[in-house]
């Protein structure tokens, strides 16, 4: 989703820096515009950097791409974390002094606050006034908390956490379930061969954009089965905790190829994101190999090729079923890169090919990807960029027009 996040000057805007951590880690675009009065409290470089896009207050910057209205428009879902009094009036007030402002009248997403003040503020026939205005609205309102405030008073008027916020604001989102009732099988992360007992063949694979996928495709209905080859820490944690997600985990080659093809034997679509390794040492040591044991300044590992498991996958395809396989190029062109992906999606017999380009920088490890889909038959599909979750989704809307041309 393309979530935009307003802050204002309030100190649990601190709070915010975890809560906007905990939507990009489960894959969505963030896109944070502070006050001016917020960045006395946390600065741009922080918003930036946890975002990882460029953060402003004024409508004056990038204005030939309109973005005092543009953010709005784009938004799928807005959250104001913390909302100060001053800003809960302005929203009711209708005020469009700042980039927040014109955003907020822009949009037509979901609208959720999440106000901060002492407990006189929160108390004040204008600050009440002004919130039930804003309900009256549409506007959805979490908190705030009971609890110990700024200054030593305690009361009413603490932004509630930011666990609180992200799962109320993700639930206003007017859910799609367009994916219910399919059995979908979806791989992510790098697999790792072993040359000796501590040594391996790996990658650089986040796992994040297999996890997002298969994320969407729970929240859209699905019920998801997600082989997990190596996959980071933290974004196998937060897909694990959605109820229609079930993890299966695979270290090598071998043990994703016989996981994918136990889950893809009841599958109606089977993705395979996963950076899996094309060789594996010829010989594994039993022993770490050491130097002494190598007894030169050079030594050479022998590699073999290993089975492709998205061609068998292809192969084995029950009828009906929809076979998926990414594939991570180097190839800079992106004439070439389409040519490449067309070449492959033939070659393996799938039905679409989602090819992205991935180097030092790009692609792993990264919240952003950008993709081309191709079909099997040769055609150009759809391209999409942004956020893993916003690739995911383009990625699954794709799979449901090629299953309903069939
Ligand atoms: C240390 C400090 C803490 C503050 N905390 C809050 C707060 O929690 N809630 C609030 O409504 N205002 C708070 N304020 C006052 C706001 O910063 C002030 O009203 C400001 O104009 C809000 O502007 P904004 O809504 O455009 O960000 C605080 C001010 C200071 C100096």
């Amino acid at each position: 989703m393309f979530i935009v996040v307003g802050v204002t000057g309030g100190i649990a805007a601190y709070k915010t820096v975890h809560l906007v951590r905990l939507l990009v880690t489960a894959g969505h675009e963030v896109h944070v515009i502070p006050t001016e009065d917020a960045l006395r409290f946390v600065g741009l470089t922080t918003w930036e950097a946890i975002s990882r896009h460029p953060v402003t207050t004024s409508v004056h910057e990038d204005v030939a791409e309109v973005r005092h209205v543009a953010l709005g428009r784009r938004a799928d879902l807005v959250i104001v974390a913390p909302a100060t009094a001053h800003t809960l009036a302005s929203m009711a007030a209708g005020l469009a002094s700042d980039l927040l402002g014109t955003t907020l009248l822009a949009t037509s997403a979901p609208v959720v606050v999440a106000p901060a003040m002492h407990s006189g503020m929160w108390a004040h026939p204008a600050t009440r006034a002004n919130v039930a205005t804003l309900r009256s609205r549409g506007v959805h309102v979490v908190g705030p908390d009971d609890g110990a405030l700024t200054g030593g008073d305690s009361g009413p008027g603490r932004m509630s956490e930011p666990e609180t916020i992200v799962a109320a604001a993700l639930a206003v989102v007017p859910a799609r379930s367009d994916l219910t009732g399919l059995e979908v099988a979806v791989s992510a992360g790098g697999t790792r061969e072993p040359i000796d007992p501590v040594r391996f063949v790996g990658n650089r694979s986040s796992g994040r954009q297999g996890a997002a996928l298969a994320a969407a495709a729970a929240d859209r209905g699905a019920d998801v089965t997600l082989v997990a080859a190596h996959v980071d820490d933290g974004v196998l944690a937060e897909v694990s905790r959605h109820p229609r997600v079930r993890i299966r985990r695979a270290g090598t080659v071998d043990e994703l190829a016989a996981a994918m093809a136990e889950v893809a034997g009841v599958a109606d679509v089977v993705v395979m994101a996963a950076a899996v390794s094309d060789y594996r040492a010829a010989e594994v040591s039993e022993r770490k190999l050491s130097k002494e044991d190598a007894g030169g300044d050079e030594v050479t590992l022998r590699l073999v090729r290993t089975p492709d498991i998205v061609a068998g996958l292809a192969d084995r395809r029950r009828p009906g079923q929809t076979v998926v396989a990414f594939a991570a190029e180097t190839e800079a062109d992106p004439d070439a890169l389409v040519d490449r992906a067309l070449r492959k999606a033939a070659r393996k017999g799938v039905d679409l090919l989602v090819a992205n380009r991935v180097g030092w920088t790009a692609g792993f490890g990264s919240s952003e990807n950008a993709v081309v889909i191709v079909s099997g038959a040769g055609d150009v599909l759809a391209r999409a960029e942004g956020g893993k979750r916003e690739v995911a989704d383009s990625v699954w809307d794709a799979v449901l027009s090629a299953r309903l041309q069939r």
